[in-house]
């Protein structure tokens, strides 16, 4: 396997410039306290931004003097983005906003060789995150890396060893329900056993997605992008999609398999995050079974917008569900159940506990008399968290392996719904009346399709195969060979990389658990 070692980027990087000394002096500055490595006139962490279009912007601002949420104890030392009028835009922004100058890069790799940064941040596509957090923490940075984790289980795994290898520097996962006090503290409830036993934990991805529309062929790169870069570990292929919002190239690579995986990957992994937080299991679970769909529309994606994945943990049931159809044809708004849209129920024996998307927790009984409700709301803690955490030199929240194990269970209810077949909903009725949760979830993902003016007598369903897992290698088990083999040749399972863009093999012998 032709993988970079930390060895290979070093000498990469001095062919590039000389800057094996650059990264080995800037890892020399990532273990020593943070206020002796700091550069910067007003002694913060010297940050650099990577993906700058979106998400990456609001990081960025978090460390702009002036900046929208601007977090204390870093400044932004650097940005990047392969995507050179993004890279400009939003260099120039931070620049006339803080009254600063910052280092532009259209190459992730010069950004690391820069020895006034410190830590990065990652706000990249899904399918750069594993490789950029590997490379950065090879180079001697602390990382922020957003969510997912990664675009394959196997990967997410590299980053999980990469940050025992290289554990002199901080990783810290952008799963930011993790920062929530509310959610701590209706899970410690939940676990004084006040509320009985968890019968099931139930995932909600409610958020109205239209159609991207429909090209009718491959689609031209805009110049102002290194679309090798943008690849990156990805299969190279020319996009196909052109929306008028995001054009062909951005955001919408969220509903390709390529790169992303539909809202489960994309939105719901925060929900699984805390359902699974909830369940308190630290792992993958022995089995998982998803059906779906891409319902209502015929466009260019390829990710359905009606999923629903069963997670079959020993603690109890997880059960995730994604909508991305309203509630009903011509309406903008969402379902709701029991009040939640992007959320979590955790249903107990004696009462259940709702969280919203802003981590709002309420306690009810099961007459639905509330109970209490925790409304700190304290996620927007999860970025100065970061720094805490840089300073303190231990990541107590945010921590990767979780954000490891959120992420797969996201990457392998796809891989159930991928190597499935289309059935007749009836067949699937058939096939999962014994399971009284599932037949539940399944009598109500037939009403949502009916309102949505979708034939639920004629149209079919992709239905995936019950998958057992092996929790220790983190692969698909099982008697049924063919089944078995096709799940583990997923990418969604494992993907090595491309050309330069191949993922550091950390791993060795079997998967050590955490
Ligand atoms: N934590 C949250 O709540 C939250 C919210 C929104 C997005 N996100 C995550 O943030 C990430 C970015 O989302 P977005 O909506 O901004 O996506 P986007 O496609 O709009 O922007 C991504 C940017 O990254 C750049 N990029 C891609 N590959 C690059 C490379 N190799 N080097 C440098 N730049 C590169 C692109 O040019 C683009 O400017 C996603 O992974 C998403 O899941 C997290």
């Amino acid at each position: 396997m032709n993988n970079w070692t930390r060895k290979d980027f070093l000498k990469a990087s001095l062919v590039g410039g000389g800057a094996a000394l650059v990264a080995g002096s800037s890892r020399l500055h990532a273990q020593a306290p943070a206020a002796a490595r700091s550069g910067s006139a007003n002694g913060g962490i010297r940050v650099g931004v990577v993906g700058l279009n979106q998400q990456g912007n609001g990081h960025m601002m978090n460390y702009v003097p002036n900046g929208r949420g601007k977090v204390a104890g870093a400044i932004l030392a650097a940005v990047c983005d392969c995507d050179s009028a993004v890279l400009a835009k939003r260099k120039g922004e931070a620049e006339k906003t803080g009254n600063i100058k910052v280092a532009g890069y259209t190459d992730y790799r010069k950004m690391l060789e820069d020895k006034n940064v410190d830590a990065v941040v990652i706000a990249t596509p899904n399918h750069q995150h594993s490789l950029m957090a590997i490379w950065a923490l090879q180079a001697g940075k602390d990382v922020y890396v957003e969510k997912p984790l990664s675009h394959n289980v196997w990967e997410g795994r590299q980053v999980v060893e990469a940050s025992k290898k290289y554990s002199k520097n901080i990783i810290f996962a952008g799963t930011q329900n993790r920062s929530s006090e509310d959610i701590a503290e209706a899970i410690a409830y939940v676990r004084s056993g006040k509320l009985g036993k968890i019968k099931y934990a139930r995932g909600l991805c409610y958020k109205q997605r239209d159609s991207i529309g429909k090209t009718t062929g491959d689609q031209k790169v805009p110049e102002s992008i290194n679309y090798d870069l943008w690849t990156g570990p990805a299969d190279m292929v020319q996009p196909h999609r052109n929306s008028p919002k995001y054009g062909p190239v951005h955001y919408d690579w969220h509903w390709f398999w390529n790169y992303g995986g539909g809202d489960i990957t994309n939105q719901g992994i925060h929900q699984m995050d805390v359902a699974r937080w909830f369940l308190g299991e630290k792992g993958l679970p022995p089995s998982v079974m998803s059906f779906g769909g891409r319902f209502g529309y015929l466009d260019d994606a390829e990710t359905p917008n009606t999923l629903v994945s069963v997670f079959n943990y020993a603690a109890a049931p997880l059960i995730f569900e994604v909508r991305g159809l309203p509630q009903k044809t011509g309406m903008r708004a969402m379902d709701a159940l029991r009040g939640t849209r992007v959320g979590v129920i955790v249903q107990c024996e004696n009462g259940y506990v709702t969280i919203s998307e802003a981590g709002t927790c309420n306690i009810f009984d099961n007459d639905n008399k509330r109970l209490s409700q925790l409304n700190k709301n304290t996620l927007g803690a999860h970025r100065p968290n970061f720094v805490k955490a840089m300073n303190a030199r231990k990541v107590t929240i945010g921590d990767v392996t979780e954000c490891h194990y959120s992420s797969a269970l996201c990457h392998l209810g796809n891989v159930s719904y991928l190597v499935g077949a289309e059935k007749t909903n009836a067949a699937l009725a058939e096939a999962i009346k014994a399971n009284e949760v599932t037949k539940e979830t399944f009598g109500r993902v037939l009403e949502h399709l009916k309102a949505n003016d979708v034939n639920t007598g004629t149209t079919k369903t992709v239905v995936g195969p019950l998958l057992a897992i092996d929790a220790k290698t983190e692969t698909f088990v099982g008697s049924d060979k063919t089944i078995v083999a096709a799940a583990n040749k997923s990418a969604l399972l494992k993907r090595e990389g491309r050309g330069a863009f191949k993922i550091p093999v950390m791993q060795s012998g079997a998967v050590a658990r955490s």
